[in-house]
């Protein structure tokens, strides 16, 4: 396991830079490629190992994908192409590749077998097995079905009206997923928007889908036509730079080409409301995501609430957001973001047992933290413990402590962001 050691260097982070593809934007390119009919390219493609895993999945189901750096191509023989793999598919540490190819296998005549590594042995897949079980797909695995391994088999599915109890892209996903290929119309509502990238990219497939609201609802046995898919900047890549341009002294960093989709930009308004100052240019749109320049400098940071439908807007942010907090002066308060639980690891817990060891005030409440600032952070022995946006998070931490940090299983940042340190330590010359 890597140990990664690093000090500040008072000098401050300056710099133009581009951050990997989008991570959500990526798994669905290569999934909705391989069930289309034709050749789908995808440029900006993140070659991250969570997406590695997606690629790898849909070639064990007889998909052709040739794949070099950021370009990707997909021959795709539509969904009827998918053939039963002969290997157990293995997701590896990605959430979003195991309950999306689940949505996907629902359907298809054969037999497959999903695992992933020990995180992904904790986190809860019934939120996918249930539904997909109701619309007629034939689930096992360890406790009922709630756990990996899953085993699968493809039924004649029925669409669904389904009301999920969590605001999760993932639950939408499977389900939209297994719906396209039911008999009638499946509708899916949720009780927050979440992350709207499948909706999105289907259309630009040329599915037909109905978005309105909380609610979306598709007709079942639509056919997916190839595109050409551009993957813009991952925004939640984009935050640990973001949040150290913010934090560390003598900072101006422009990050380019950053997706902002307004599902995703909680991150942006909550740096925004804490004083950051920061602006916003060369605004776009490409295959209907917007991207945009971000510029960010070092700022005075005043601590705030963040809750209720900001939270799914920012989940996947909330470890770097937790450390701007130690920074900001006054009461940061982060509630109703049970999920943090759930997700790569407990990450109220990880947040807070790491922080601390740095020497922030943080506490962890039923669904959140609470974070007193200033703080001055000192150096010390810190574990990843295999996230990598704890990770990400921790080595941001350590250009603004007094002293060295080292952190352990720093490895762990290739699931999402391979070139990390390479672009910090650029960002500090
Ligand atoms: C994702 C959805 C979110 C997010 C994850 C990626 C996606 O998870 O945290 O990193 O690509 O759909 P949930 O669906 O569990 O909220």
């Amino acid at each position: 396991m890597d140990m990664m050691s690093v000090m500040a260097n008072g000098k401050g982070l300056k710099g133009v830079i581009g951050v990997p593809g989008d991570k959500s934007i990526s798994h669905r390119a290569v999934m909705f490629g391989s069930i289309a009919h034709g050749k789908t390219v995808i440029d900006g493609f993140l070659p991250g190992e969570d997406c590695l895993s997606t690629i790898e999945c849909f070639r064990q189901l007889g998909v052709k994908i040739e794949q070099e750096n950021d370009h990707v191509e997909i021959f795709g023989k539509g969904i009827k192409g998918l053939q039963e793999p002969n290997e157990i598919l293995n997701v590896g540490n990605s959430g979003t590749t195991c309950r999306l190819l689940l949505g996907m296998l629902a359907n298809t005549p054969f037999f497959s077998c999903v695992v992933g590594d020990d995180s992904i042995a904790k986190r809860p897949m019934q939120r996918v097995t249930e539904p997909l079980k109701v619309m007629g797909a034939i689930i096992d695995g360890r406790e009922q079905g709630c756990y990996t391994p899953l085993s699968i088999r493809g039924g004649n599915l029925k669409g669904i009206n389904y009301v999920s109890p969590v605001a999760s892209a993932q639950v939408k996903s499977a389900v939209l997923l297994a719906g396209l290929q039911a008999e009638g119309t499946t509708t899916l509502t949720e009780p927050m928007l979440s992350r709207d990238h499948t909706e999105r990219m289907l259309r630009a497939f040329g599915c037909h889908l109905v978005a309105d609201g909380l609610t979306v609802s598709l007709e079942g046995k639509q056919e997916l036509q190839a595109t050409h898919i551009e993957v813009p900047g991952d925004l939640s890549s984009a935050a640990f730079f973001l949040v150290a341009g913010a934090i560390v002294p003598n900072s101006h960093i422009t990050i380019k080409k950053v997706c902002i989709n307004p599902t995703r930009t909680g991150i942006l308004d909550v740096l925004k409301e804490m004083g950051a100052e920061m602006t916003i240019s060369n605004t776009k749109t490409h295959v209907s995501e917007p991207y945009a320049d971000i510029h960010i400098k070092t700022s005075s940071l005043t601590g705030i609430e963040i809750s209720g439908e900001t939270i799914p807007r920012l989940i996947d942010e909330i470890p770097i957001i937790a450390l701007a907090a130690t920074q900001a002066k006054g009461t940061t308060i982060i509630k109703d973001a049970g999920e943090l639980k759930v997700k790569e690891t407990n990450r109220i817990d990880m947040v807070v047992n790491e922080l601390v060891k740095l020497g922030a005030d943080i506490e962890a409440t039923e669904d959140g933290m609470v974070i007193q600032g200033t703080t001055n952070l000192r150096g010390n022995f810190v574990d990843s413990h295999g996230d990598h946006r704890i990770g990400m998070m921790l080595a941001i931490a350590s250009c603004i402590v007094n002293g060295e940090t080292s952190i352990d299983n720093s490895e762990s940042v290739n699931v999402s962001f391979p070139s990390f340190f390479d672009q910090l330590e650029q960002l500090k010359h």
